[in-house]
């Protein structure tokens, strides 16, 4: 099939990439030429395992073209994914202009062309996005029988992207009719996975509740690891307890510093804002959002109580990034921790495995023992491997403290205290 996926960022790569390697002919355009040239050399914009490799193989193999000429890549095939950026609005709704600019050059492409455009949505959009976009068509003077408008929303996690999107729990598909969904099962054929299919908004509310409800999980568990705190009681037993219940399940039972990046955060807003608009209440979602907030300080909390003051001390942040295996900083609790640390008068000293530039305020090491010298302590942000596995004895002697706190609950706390380290975790001991 000739596809043309409009927008060169996480989900658009991703999902050009791996079309390309199902052999797809695969058309990737971005107006951001900076961009398009550094993937013409062979160079990806972010960091994602595995995807700059599968992108080299498919340009080589000639299935994967980049070009700054959106409205060719318009013309010139018959699918179009849209896949560029809605970032968040200061009042909690997204910015759309990106996807409205898209669906007008689309629309216009097809005034006149006897063509069949399929559009596929792959950017997250508010509820009632695509509704506008088949409008714009139909406001156009576009037939109804010469385009069709899919809701397709990616459930890819960055620094695992490219499994997700050959693995995923399902398809979710939201049409107005049944004409397009011979080609969309035409275009997942290598992929087996069952089928949701349902409205064009539908298909949106899907997105958001997914992304909402694995929030709430994450605000869920990290309020639960407090009482655990107060009480002695350990967080992963707790969380291995609850998540062998198949009705509740293992998954996003994680306590620590919170969720961040460049979706839960924004999509639980998006979503809060759209029922807003319809006169819904949403407590539950007010919580998810307020729990995640007050987490940071929670744990800034329990590293004062350690320290009695924070005010001249030296802290240490391993990880910037939102998670491990990329180098996304949007929204990255690790920022917001240092942000506080140094609104209480520490010194931050950082390191990032992939992030290479110093938050504001801080001094950037590009060695991980070097960052951790003289330190009070030592916080860790983001679960690296890289910090699972490093040599703890060298930690301990670089250091002028013993605090090591873990933002991520994933070190082995007995082996940690055993190094002479005081370990502070979350819901954790
Ligand atoms: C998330 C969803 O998991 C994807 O399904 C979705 O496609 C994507 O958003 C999107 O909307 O594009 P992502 O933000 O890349 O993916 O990363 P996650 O692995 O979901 O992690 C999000 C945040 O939650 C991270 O800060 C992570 O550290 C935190 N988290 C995750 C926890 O604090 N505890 C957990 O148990 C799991």
């Amino acid at each position: 099939m000739n596809i043309c996926v409009i927008g060169a960022g996480y989900v658009g790569l991703t999902t050009a990439a791996v079309l390309a390697d199902w052999g797809h002919q695969v058309q990737v355009v971005d107006v951001d030429q900076s961009k398009i040239d550094a993937l013409h050399q062979g160079k990806l914009p972010i960091y994602e395992p595995g995807l700059e490799r599968m992108v080299q193989r498919n340009t080589s193999r000639h299935r994967l073209h980049f070009s700054t000429r959106v409205r060719d890549g318009i013309e010139e095939n018959p699918v179009i994914f849209i896949a560029v950026g809605t970032p968040p609005l200061p009042n909690g709704s997204s910015n759309l202009s990106h996807v409205h600019d898209v669906v007008r050059m689309i629309a216009g492409c097809c005034i006149g062309s006897s063509e069949h455009k399929l559009i596929i949505t792959k950017s997250t959009v508010p509820l009632g996005t695509n509704e506008q976009i088949y409008q714009t068509f139909i406001d156009h003077g576009i037939h109804e029988k010469s385009f069709d408008v899919v809701s397709n929303p990616e459930f890819l996690r960055e620094g695992s992207a490219i499994y997700d999107l050959l693995h995923p729990d399902r398809i979710v598909v939201g049409t107005k009719t049944e004409r397009p969904v011979e080609t969309i099962k035409q275009l997942y054929r290598c992929i087996e996975a069952p089928y949701v299919f349902t409205t064009l908004t539908g298909a949106e509310m899907i997105k958001y509740a997914s992304n909402a409800f694995l929030a709430s999980k994450i605000s869920f568990i990290n309020e639960i690891a407090r009482i655990c705190d107060s009480c002695q009681v350990s967080i992963e037993d707790v969380a291995e307890g609850i998540g062998a219940d198949r009705r509740i399940g293992p998954h996003f039972l994680k306590a620590g510093i919170g969720y961040g990046g460049s979706c839960f955060p924004k999509d639980v807003h998006s979503l809060m804002y759209s029922a807003k608009q319809k006169q819904v209440d949403t407590p539950l979602l007010e919580s998810v959002t307020a729990v995640n907030q007050s987490q940071i300080e929670y744990v800034v909390q329990k590293l004062q109580t350690k320290l009695q003051t924070l005010g001249g001390k030296q802290v240490t942040v391993w990880g910037l990034s939102f998670k491990p295996d990329t180098d996304d900083t949007r929204l990255s609790p690790a920022l917001s921790i240092i942000g506080s640390l140094l609104q209480r008068g520490c010194q931050v000293h950082v390191f990032d495995p992939v992030v290479k530039h110093a938050p504001p305020g801080t001094q950037f090491y590009s060695d991980m023992y070097d960052a951790v010298n003289q330190s009070n302590a030592l916080l860790i942000a983001t679960e690296w491997k890289q910090f699972e596995h490093c040599d703890w004895r060298k930690v301990k002697s670089n250091m002028h403290g013993n605090i090591i706190v873990d933002g991520r609950n994933f070190l082995d706390s007995t082996m940690l205290q055993a190094y002479g380290f005081v370990y502070l975790g979350v819901g954790k001991s």
